[in-house]
């Protein structure tokens, strides 16, 4: 589709000595500069208080971030954190659509005005550091550049001062930080003032019913920053360290990344928030005519289910014949990647512990990779290739040169990777043979994986990251970047246990997944693997199981965006679930437009998103552990068209408990502005395909 790109930018320098030009600008007669939204809403003040640099945040009248400190505490330098004088500043206003190369929405509006504060210490080194600040309609960022200067070259972050200063006790949504299992947690629910170290993204509701989101965007050369309560309902900025204490290695011309707060009136509005995007730099790949929005299936449930295994020998599961059966079925389905794990050599006995072992280019025997590509090729498919790290990155990056080609020249399209390990368990050597051991969202890390997307795009082979770093709108930048795992996703159903405090029962509680849209997901696609139909699957673990039922599994591929979606079950499953898998099949992964009907963090969703390829609208409702009713009206779908409404739907008894394989597809004649009526069971769901009919 041709798009048009609407651009205006306009740029008024404004010096510290003559009057504000903007009513998005002003100083105020004790020096403060405030820049406000374009639709007035949100306000950003900064402030010098005897040198130390402060901003502060409202909504309207309301305060949201109170003086909050800024600034750094440098190694072996003097902190860059007082002393300084406004050197000056200017305002900008931006006004931009630009087309997303994939994603939940085609044209995204960039529309901020900006304030850029050149600082200066005022004595001593006399060092520059300018603070840049956001205001958009739906939140603020803002962030640090440290110019090419004589007196800062090279240097060492071992604090970043940034504050966010609450001003009450909203209800919070988090995940805590620093852990073993990096971000593969439940999300509790509490005070602000019962958290401790969280990571991003971590979103709030006001007592006046204000969402709000902290998180980061455009993570490229920095640690990642998590946020700790220090006192009272302060949110510092607590950025990983490195093995020595250090938390960030830089030399100016430098940038941090953006510290985000997305505001919304309520919850679906974050969904549908692209703010994290615009603060990324634009797409840096030209020819993107090989990246393209897809599904795959692939040889990966099946170990999860312990019915065969990664390792070699009688129950291998990554068997030319297997890999055949999986392509067969993919090409009969029209689905285009049949992800292989376990193919290489390195899986015999305790892979996790230290992925050494692991041969990137060497199939197991009984793996012919060239011929079974070759097969996959031959029917329209693609193999989708599979590098376990074992987070032993050092090895990695002596063997993805050579196992990045070999890809490119077997036709892979798409590799997943992973980095399974200990929250703080990557190391790498230094000149004296020390091993240093690094945490998984360190700086260490994060160029790791700057490395990988950029080595991936030379081989135009696109990336689907597991146990990797939180995302943070890399994707608009680097767009064969496609979808992280980097959560709790679909596997902990197969063999995942609770979390004390939150949930008693195995794998994600029914509620998991109502949390994800508001949490995790706003940082950007997650390969959460749905697609399980045979939700019991007794024969293989029968005390685990899928926590919802068939419907609101299916409804998952509306709700969860991922331009890589799985169809995670087996094809044995899907054969004997064809109704349901027609649903799979249909939706696609690529969207026109996404807009949320409704929504309560936790509770319920209900997501519309219209293909980027045709006239079809597809619905994905979902609930908790209860049952719910909703009317909508059909005020979403495109006027003048007639659909046929290809409902996917609980039946009248079904319940996760109970009847979980409670199941209905039937189909009605709509059009824009009719009502219709959602139904869900407990721990149920909708899905729904408007296909238009021409
Ligand atoms: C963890 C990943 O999340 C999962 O998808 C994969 O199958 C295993 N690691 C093995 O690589």
């Amino acid at each position: 589709m041709r798009y048009i790109v609407f651009l205006f930018i306009a740029a008024f320098l404004i010096s510290c000595s003559t009057e504000s030009t903007s009513p998005f600008f002003e100083v105020d007669s004790d020096g403060s500069l405030k820049l406000s939204s374009p639709d007035g809403d949100n306000t950003i003040t900064f402030l010098l208080d005897d040198g130390i640099p402060y901003y502060a945040v409202d909504r309207g009248e309301m305060a949201i971030i109170t003086n909050s400190r800024l600034g750094f505490e440098l190694q072996d330098m003097e902190d860059l954190k007082d002393g300084f004088v406004i050197e000056s500043y200017n305002f900008n206003q931006h006004d931009e659509t630009w087309e997303q190369v994939w994603g939940e929405k085609q044209l995204i509006r960039d529309h901020h005005n900006e304030m850029r504060i050149h600082l200066k210490e005022e004595f001593g080194l006399e060092r520059d550091l300018f603070i840049v600040f956001r205001a958009f309609d739906d939140g603020i960022g803002f962030r640090y550049e440290f110019p090419d200067q004589p007196n800062l070259q090279e240097f060492n972050i071992v604090d970043e001062f940034t504050e966010f200063t609450l001003t009450a006790d909203h209800k919070a949504w988090w995940i805590g930080a620093y852990q073993w299992n990096r971000y593969e947690y439940l999300t509790r629910t509490s005070y602000v003032s019962e958290i401790d170290t969280v990571i991003t993204p971590l979103t709030m509701r006001t007592d006046e019913g204000l969402y709000l989101s902290f998180h980061e965007a455009a993570l490229v050369d920095y640690s990642t920053m998590t946020l700790e309560r220090t006192d009272g309902l302060t949110l510092y900025s607590n950025i990983q360290p490195w093995h020595d204490g250090v938390r960030v290695r830089a030399k100016t011309p430098f940038v941090t990344p953006w510290r985000t707060l997305q505001i919304a009136e309520n919850p679906g509005d974050l969904i549908t928030s692209y703010l994290i995007l615009n603060l990324n730099e634009p797409n840096k790949i030209e020819d993107t005519s090989w990246i393209e929005p897809a599904k795959y299936v692939g040889i990966w449930w099946e170990m999860h289910l312990d019915k065969s295994t990664w390792g070699s020998g009688e129950r291998h599961g990554a068997t030319t014949e297997n890999a055949k059966r999986y392509i067969d079925f993919a090409a009969e389905h029209g689905i285009p990647h049949v992800l292989v794990e376990g193919w290489n050599i390195g899986w015999d006995g305790e892979w996790y512990a230290d992925g050494v072992v692991f041969d990137f280019t060497e199939p197991y025997p009984d793996f012919d990779l060239h011929g079974v590509a070759q097969y996959a090729l031959d029917k329209g498919v693609r193999l989708m290739g599979h590098h376990e790290t074992s987070a032993s990155v050092e090895h990695y990056e002596s063997q993805m040169h050579e196992a990045y080609q070999l890809y490119e020249d077997l036709g892979v399209r798409a590799v997943k990777t992973g980095y399974v390990g200990h929250g703080q368990e990557i190391f790498w050597t230094d000149e004296d043979g020390n091993r240093n051991y690094e945490w998984h969202h360190g700086q260490h890390m994060v160029r790791h994986h700057q490395k990988v997307v950029e080595l991936a795009a030379q081989h135009k082979i696109l990336l689907n990251v597991h146990e990797g770093v939180k995302d943070t709108g890399l994707r608009r930048t680097w767009p064969n970047l496609m979808t992280r795992e980097v959560a709790r996703g679909q596997e902990y159903n197969a063999w995942g246990w609770g979390e004390e405090g939150v949930w008693d029962g195995n794998g994600n509680p029914p509620n998991h997944v109502l949390l994800l849209p508001f949490t995790r997901n706003l940082s950007g696609p997650f390969d959460y693997t749905p697609g399980i139909v045979d939700l019991l699957f007794e024969e293989y673990r029968p005390e685990h199981r899928v926590n919802h039922t068939l419907a609101k599994e299916l409804a998952l591929y509306v709700v969860i965006y991922s331009p890589l979606h799985m169809a995670a079950d087996l094809p044995q499953n899907y054969k004997e679930r064809l109704d349901a898998f027609q649903f799979i099949k249909d939706v696609p992964t690529d969207w026109y437009d996404t807009k949320v009907l409704h929504a309560s963090v936790g509770e319920y969703v209900t997501i519309v998103r219209k293909d980027r390829n045709s006239n079809d609208w597809y619905l994905g409702s979902i609930t908790d552990e209860e049952a719910r009713e909703f009317s909508i009206l059909l005020d979403f779908l495109d006027e003048g068209v007639s659909y046929t409404a290809q409902i996917y739907r609980d039946s009248d008894d079904a319940d996760w408990v109970s009847n979980p394989y409670g199941f209905v597809v039937e189909e009605v004649d709509v059009k824009a502005g009719d009502e219709f009526l959602i139904k869900l069971a407990p721990g149920g769901g909708m899905a729904v395909r408007f296909m238009a009919v021409e």
